[in-house]
């Protein structure tokens, strides 16, 4: 079924209007209309270098960008009545305007809503990857403080999730700090990339009217740090390159995969068989039947929706690979994935950013899980070592000490030297001095090693870094 309502923008050529369904297929507006500070934005700049060169008046520029404000100040205030017929959030605007300002009618001159869509969109990616660093900035902030608050508390680190070596908690959460500080770089490159002005590509080959690419760009801020307008070099890549979409969901999703690993951490960390932690109320729930249970559901869903974020970044890949240049419409489908890529990493990076200064890390538990002797047994091959032995002979003795201390059902660390010395000459009396903890962690001492003194370096280092 058709409707005899033309369409307002392009409906010269038809003699009907589109059916009900092609308006449902077509519509964006549902979605786009986040974009609506964005393309105000980019239309009073396209406004002001009408005027500027000379194709608009100042008068209509005047009259035009009141009229986008107090449209802003409507959809602001959930008082605009959005109309799915008019496809996206750019013809709504545009047509909204057009009842009041009847300069309106000149405002699009130049432009295609393909690069002013692609202008939109970059103006939106360079606002969400500052909110994203700024989310990030606080989850370092909260995971040097837990770092902070837990450098007495030593933890068996794990590889296999077999228990490997004992390392500070603070060293485990300071990775994280690492894997998120990768993610800031990540987003910064997007932000970078993002900083370039599409505006006068037009529909895909410019356009002939002497506009002002670089006047607008810099309205706009699309400028480099000695204030130079960047923009876009090629027309054609300018209104149908999606590159910057699918960079934002790819970081999106690594710094996803770092929570989602955060996240699996203080799952078990939270766990009877673990014990290392108490996660704080507010961000566990109960069971509707099991009156004792304290779920760690927060993290699980943030380790779940790491999968959405995944999910985007595999849709907006497979969208474009096959498309022809150059604008094709299934690039409206590029906005859902990377809206809700955007709406969840911030909900992730905000729930553990709030969550983790309630985490209580539980000493006795840690102590227990780290006293077992056999956690220092790479400490026992280095003493070895000292000693002139090779490291190879030396990690078979140190095996051969383990089997025996199974055999015996002795902790390693209480063999009796009269069995401990058979297996090898150069173990001395001494050789119970590798299983001291302390010492162990204390000559750990370069760069990048868990001893006391370099964990504390990286917490001063972080703090300095970030305030
Ligand atoms: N809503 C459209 C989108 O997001 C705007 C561009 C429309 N361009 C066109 N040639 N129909 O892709």
């Amino acid at each position: 079924m058709a409707n005899k309502k033309k369409q307002a923008t392009w409906g010269g050529r038809f003699s009907e209007g589109p059916a009900d369904l092609m308006l449902r297929i077509g519509e964006s507006v549902s979605f786009d209309q986040r974009l609506a500070p964005f393309d105000v934005q980019g239309s009073r700049a396209q406004a002001a270098m009408l005027a500027h060169v000379g194709i608009i008046s100042a008068e209509e520029r005047d009259a035009i960008q009141t009229g986008l404000d107090h449209i802003l100040e409507k959809i602001e205030a959930g008082d605009f009545a959005w109309d799915p017929a008019l496809e996206d959030v750019h013809m709504n605007i545009e047509q909204a305007l057009t009842q009041t300002v009847p300069a309106a009618a000149k405002l699009h001159t130049a432009r295609s809503r393909n690069d002013q869509v692609a202008t939109d969109m970059r103006l939106w990616f360079k606002f969400a990857c500052a909110e994203l660093d700024a989310s990030l900035a606080a989850v370092v902030a909260a995971l040097v403080d837990l770092a902070e608050r837990t450098r007495e508390v030593t933890i068996p680190g794990y590889t296999h999730l077999q228990r490997a070596q004992p390392v500070p908690m603070a060293h485990h959460l300071l990775a994280y700090v690492e894997m998120f500080a990768r993610d800031r770089d990540r987003l910064a490159a997007v932000e970078r990339a993002a900083n370039v002005c599409p505006l006068g590509s037009g529909a895909i080959a410019g356009t002939t009217l002497p506009i002002d690419r670089e006047f607008v760009a810099k309205e706009l801020g699309f400028v480099d740090a000695e204030g130079q307008p960047r923009v876009t070099q090629n027309s054609m890549d300018a209104v149908s390159d999606r590159d910057l979409f699918i960079d934002f969901a790819s970081a999106c999703s690594v710094a996803g995969v770092h929570l989602s690993r955060l996240s699996e951490d203080f799952i078990l960390w939270s766990s009877a068989e673990f014990g290392f932690v108490t996660l704080p109320d507010a961000f566990t729930t109960g069971s509707s039947l099991m009156p004792q249970k304290k779920n760690p559901d927060a993290f699980e869903l943030i380790r779940g929706k790491s999968a959405r974020l995944t999910g985007n970044l595999q849709m907006l890949l497979t969208m474009v690979k096959g498309l022809p240049l150059t604008y094709n419409r299934d690039l409206q489908e590029d906005k859902p994935p990377v809206f809700d890529s955007f709406d969840q990493t911030k909900l992730m990076l905000d729930c553990v950013a709030a969550c983790l200064p309630g985490v209580v890390a539980n000493k006795e538990r840690c102590a227990a899980a780290v006293a077992d002797p056999a956690l220092l047994a790479t400490d026992l091959v280095d003493y070895l070592v000292r000693k002139g032995v090779p490291f190879r002979e030396a990690h078979h003795v140190v095996g051969a000490l383990v089997g025996l201390s199974e055999r015996l059902e002795t902790p390693l660390d209480a063999l009796p030297f009269a069995e401990v010395s058979k297996i090898h000459d150069a173990l001395g009396e001494d050789w119970v001095e590798a299983f001291d903890l302390e010492k162990a962690l204390a000559a750990r001492d370069q760069p990048g090693m868990p001893g006391p003194g370099q964990v504390a370096a990286r917490i001063a280092f972080w703090r300095e870094q970030w305030g």
